[in-house]
């Protein structure tokens, strides 16, 4: 999936967030944005995914125009094409560790019991689909939600700070689990990250700052 981001400027009132941001990712390609705390960098992830408004410039998803959409075609664009890692994990507590990962199956209306298998088992979770989410350790969880940002073969992987609250050895596992997944599905991945070790895996590394965004 190519992601093609123009000009993109983005403001509280007189407070700009950044401004000036061009970006180009090719299919398949996986390129890390870093940047210091504050700079923007969720901002510009939820503006990819049309999670956020921007107030210059344009966010073109395959061809798509993502402010010319409304906020259900927008919907649907992400349902379909787009999987995304929270920081915060965002598992959904009352569901078992199966039924978060089926979650944007059933939302496509294409229960896969198999592929939920296939990628549990693929992040190293086999066997864990019944426990709930309680039951699981932080890294655990963070493989949870990897394995439903990728369940529905999105194009464009988004993912925030993946590994932003494990210890090097768990963050190494996860990021080998993000990484062949998505290298397998052939998605193209925007990972936002504090992690040197992590950037380093990317095709490109970018700077984000005030300015705009640079290698
Ligand atoms: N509703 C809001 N009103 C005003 N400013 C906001 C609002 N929401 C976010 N900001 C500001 O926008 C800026 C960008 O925030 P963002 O969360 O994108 O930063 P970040 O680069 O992801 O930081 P971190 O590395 O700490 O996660 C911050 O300076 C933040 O204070
Ligand atoms: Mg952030």
């Amino acid at each position: 999936m190519r992601l093609k981001i123009s000009q993109l400027g983005k403001h509280y009132g007189d407070a700009a967030v950044f401004s000036n941001v061009s970006l180009d990712v090719a299919p398949g390609e996986f390129v890390a944005i870093v940047g210091e705390s504050g700079v923007g960098k969720s901002t510009l992830l939820n503006c990819m995914a049309g999670l956020d408004s921007w107030d210059e410039g344009t966010v073109v998803l395959n061809g798509a125009d993502l402010g010319t959409l409304n906020d259900d075609q927008r919907a649907l664009l992400r349902r379909r094409q787009v999987g995304f890692v929270f920081q915060a994990f965002h598992v959904l507590p009352h569901l078992d560790v199966a039924q978060n990962v089926a979650l944007p199956l059933l939302l496509l209306d294409e229960p896969d019991d198999a592929r939920v298998e296939a990628l549990l088992e693929a992040v190293g979770l086999k066997g864990l689909g019944h426990r709930l989410p309680q039951q699981l350790s932080g890294g655990q969880l963070q493989r949870v939600a990897i394995a439903r940002a990728l369940v529905h073969r999105p194009g464009l992987l988004l993912a925030d700070e993946p590994t932003g609250n494990l210890d090097p050895t768990t963050a190494a596992k996860v990021m080998d689990a993000l990484v062949a997944q998505t290298r397998e599905q052939g998605a193209s991945m925007v990972l936002v990250t504090h992690s040197v070790a992590a950037a380093a895996r990317a095709d490109r590394v970018l700077h984000l700052t005030a300015q705009g965004i640079c290698p």
